[in-house]
């Protein structure tokens, strides 16, 4: 049986790695991450998200986290499915839509059509949106900051409404959770969500 594919997804700050960490050992999962997942990938989020060097213009940006999603997908996530394995993912096509797309400017729409082509029409089965106060994210958001997380409070704003645009358009595959509270408090809720959604969790 083909394994499903469970994205994790949220603004800066709202603790999506732990969750996606701890979703994937809940359900014996395979763990990756965007951008990156493979070597390549992982040169590519160099490249887009150090903050020395050169800055990719938006358009760039969004063309290289692409490149990395292709990879990504080719390489590790459909081999997995294909294998039976459910897979984790830290950030996939919603963070592209939502920082690109919404943050930069640069469509929601055009955005997705370049994931799309990415993956060649793989999609999430699920979406998990951990969404927190604000105060909790800042507080969240220590130490250095990649290029992105410095965009600014504007940008940080337009990426945190669209997930919930998202998540309001589409409610059968994105899943809103409540990110505040202990991690295993909000573990347990990302779990429920999940077995709700697709069962088993
Ligand atoms: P993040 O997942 O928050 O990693 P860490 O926990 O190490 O900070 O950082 C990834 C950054 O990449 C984040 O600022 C969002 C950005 N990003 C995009 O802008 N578009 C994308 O499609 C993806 C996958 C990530």
């Amino acid at each position: 049986m083909r394994g499903r594919l469970i994205a994790v997804e949220g603004a800066d700050g709202t603790g999506k790695s732990t969750q996606a960490r701890l979703l994937a050992d809940r359900l014996g999962a395979v763990l990756t991450r965007e951008p990156g997942g493979t070597p390549l990938g992982e040169m590519i989020r160099s490249m887009v998200l150090d903050p020395g060097g050169e800055r990719p213009v938006d358009r760039a940006e969004a063309l290289l986290i692409a490149a990395a999603r292709a990879q990504h997908v080719a390489e590790v996530v459909r081999p997995a499915l294909d294998s039976g394995s459910d897979v984790v993912t830290d950030r996939f096509i919603e963070s592209s839509v939502a920082y690109q797309g919404y943050g930069r400017g640069l469509g929601a729409a055009e955005v997705a059509a370049v994931s799309a082509f990415a993956t060649d029409g793989l999609a999430a089965d699920l979406v998990v949106v951990i969404d927190v106060d604000d105060g909790t994210a800042r507080e969240r958001l220590d130490g250095v900051l990649d290029r992105i997380e410095q965009a600014g409070e504007d940008f940080r704003s337009r990426v945190i409404a669209a997930y919930r645009d998202m998540a309001a358009s589409d409610p059968d595959r994105l899943v809103v959770v409540d990110g505040n509270g202990s991690v295993e408090e909000v573990a347990d809720r990302v779990s429920v969500a999940v077995a709700d959604r697709l069962g088993g969790a």
